[in-house]
């Protein structure tokens, strides 16, 4: 269905609607569903929104890793609340997606085989529970540079979406940070844990804002529609410039030889991730792809039971409805 409704709307781009939608972007005015769009603008939403989605739900697996060892109840409380953020997260970007006009089945069967992508982020392993800090500081820290910026997006659905998300991503990066400065000012065990986790988190958060802005593929266009608002670069250096003094006031060392602050430009100077470690992790061959991708199958198998009965439930009512007209 997806690929038929692109295909149907090829005959709409007429280059006078083009110029009337490219100036109702430039004046700052929403794009709502039911208004006309090119083509190639839904179909950029439909890819970004719905790897934003699924970034979202796979995003609960590194976390939910730690609920059950989390280290107080009050922690597990915090754990648990915020894993259960990210869903709702999820179900708002579905919601959004799909009034482009793809189903959430559609979008979920393309993540399940692999058509679709995810934040390469999660692909890395949770392995103490400082990472759980580092996830909340780094990672929703990462998030949020990118999505605030997303909530003036051009396309109505999207922005209102963004504009919940932020608030509870804040609160996600605050216990995250909170973990950070306990874990910072505890035993000299505990300060090692913080800081390996910086240092295994550092580059691949890095990572999140995709690759540079000479490799990026569809940051151009995606910035003349107002989809994106920032290039990955612009962003990527934000977040440094933001995050640094963070990680001295804890104490810890950010793990870049090279980052320092330059007077003349008014930001850090810092390395560059290992790019070709990206498009790798990009191609499924990171340390966690297979696993993530198999729990998301595996869940969507388990669930079939719940599909099969709401499903023969609404028939039900539906025949129900139609004998008694
Ligand atoms: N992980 C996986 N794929 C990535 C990526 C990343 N970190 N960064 C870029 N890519 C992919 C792109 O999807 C594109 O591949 P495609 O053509 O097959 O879709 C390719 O790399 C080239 O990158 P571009 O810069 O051209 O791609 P975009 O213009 O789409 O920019 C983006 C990438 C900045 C991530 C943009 O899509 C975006 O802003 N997305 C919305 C935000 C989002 O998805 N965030 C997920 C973060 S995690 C999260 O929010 C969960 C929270 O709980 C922490």
């Amino acid at each position: 269905m997806y690929a038929q409704m692109i295909k149907s709307e090829a005959t709409q781009e007429d280059p006078e609607k083009l110029a009337a939608f490219q100036a109702r972007i430039d004046a700052g005015e929403k794009i709502e569903p039911k208004d006309w769009m090119p083509q190639g603008y839904r179909k950029t939403l439909i890819r970004q929104i719905g790897q934003h989605a699924h970034s979202e739900i796979v995003g609960q697996l590194p976390e939910g890793n730690w609920i059950t060892r989390a280290p107080t109840l009050e922690r597990k409380a915090i754990l648990l609340a915020k894993v259960q953020d990210e869903a709702g997260h999820g179900l708002y970007l579905y919601c959004a997606a799909e009034t482009l006009g793809v189903t959430r089945d559609e979008l979920t069967e393309m993540l399940l085989d692999g058509r679709m992508k995810y934040s390469s982020i999660f692909n890395y392993p949770t392995l103490t529970w400082a990472d759980m800090g580092a996830v909340g500081w780094l990672v929703d820290g990462a998030a949020i540079m990118n999505q605030v910026p997303l909530q003036r997006t051009s396309f109505g659905p999207y922005s209102r979406a963004m504009i919940r998300i932020c608030k509870e991503e804040s609160f996600h990066q605050r216990q995250g940070y909170d973990i950070m400065m306990k874990m910072a000012n505890g035993t000299p065990a505990q300060k090692k844990m913080a800081q390996d986790a910086l240092n295994r988190f550092w580059y691949p958060s890095l990572m999140m804002f995709g690759p540079s802005d000479k490799e990026s593929v569809h940051s151009e266009q995606s910035m003349a529609w107002k989809i994106k608002m920032n290039t990955n670069d612009e962003l990527r250096q934000k977040f440094v410039d933001q995050t640094v003094p963070q990680a001295e006031y804890l104490g810890l060392t950010v793990p870049d030889e090279n980052l320092k602050w330059n007077e003349e430009t008014g930001h850090y100077d810092f390395s560059q991730p290992d790019w070709s470690e990206f498009f790798d992790v990009l191609k499924g061959n990171g340390p966690c792809n297979r696993e993530r991708l198999a729990a998301r199958n595996k869940a969507w198998d388990d669930g079939k039971w719940v599909r099969d009965g709401l499903l023969a439930h609404a028939e039900k009512k539906a025949a129900r409805r139609v004998a008694a007209e």
